[in-house]
């Protein structure tokens, strides 16, 4: 069942979408990061609001722009502040679809001052970031929830139990068999993983990879 040739399958629905890194600050000049490039996360926000939704795009530090109609643009630095953002969107949301790298820690205090040079070694004390989606899963009523999963070992195991940790609908597995595949690329090869079932797909352009999320998606709503 192909759902795109309906006209405007998401009309009426709102979209919040979590993109890109995020970069948490050592002291006034330096953070850390990932080199996610938000591209996956802003391609399934274009493939959304062509399909006629409402859509909260919620973007860590990332190059790239998006100019839709459609397309409430929210740019965040920390996972603190995507957090934050995800949090105040998402009682009107219908879909969240998390697809941002965020840091799983961060400094445990920020320097007020740049850090300077002074010893061989330094030490930096990490502390947890909050989950965004578990927070999310844990509010849930009516939303439809879909998160990522990039795994080097033991794929289906750990997404099926992201799956059930986040209380989501469905995790997109992305695969590193080939390359390719991943962060800086332009295509990408997924899985979808439901708890008793799972949907693969071939390698491809990472525009086509929104659209059968969004399809899969679409197919949930009609269930
Ligand atoms: N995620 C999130 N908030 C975090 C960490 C992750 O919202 N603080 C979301 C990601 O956007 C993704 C999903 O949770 O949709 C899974 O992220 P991933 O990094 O694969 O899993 P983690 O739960 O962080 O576990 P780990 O990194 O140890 O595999
Ligand atoms: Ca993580």
């Amino acid at each position: 069942e192909d759902h795109l040739t309906a006209s405007l399958p998401l009309k009426g629905k709102h979209v919040m979408i979590t993109a890109g890194p995020t970069y948490e600050a050592i002291d006034p000049v330096r953070f850390i990061g990932n080199h996610s490039s938000g591209k996956m996360g802003y391609e399934i926000a274009r493939v959304a609001a062509n399909l006629g939704a409402q859509v909260t795009l919620i973007s860590g530090p990332t190059h790239l722009q998006i100019s839709e109609d459609h397309i409430n643009l929210i740019k965040v630095v920390s996972a603190q502040n995507m957090y934050d953002a995800a949090m105040a969107n998402f009682e009107a949301a219908d879909v969240v679809i998390a697809a941002a790298a965020v840091a799983d820690y961060k400094p445990e205090s920020v320097a007020d001052q740049k850090i300077k040079k002074a010893e061989e070694t330094l030490t930096i004390r990490l502390t947890k970031n909050q989950d965004i989606l578990r927070s999310l899963g844990e509010r849930k009523q009516h939303q439809k929830l879909i998160g990522f999963a990039l795994e080097t070992n033991n794929e289906l195991e750990n997404a099926k139990a992201k799956l059930k940790k986040k209380n989501l609908d469905f995790v997109v597995l992305n695969s590193l068999q080939d390359k390719g595949a991943g962060f800086q690329s332009e295509t990408n090869k997924v899985s979808f993983v439901f708890q008793d079932e799972v949907k693969s797909f071939g390698l491809k352009p990472k525009s086509e990879v929104a659209k059968d999320i969004l399809n899969e998606i679409i197919s949930l709503f009609d269930e």
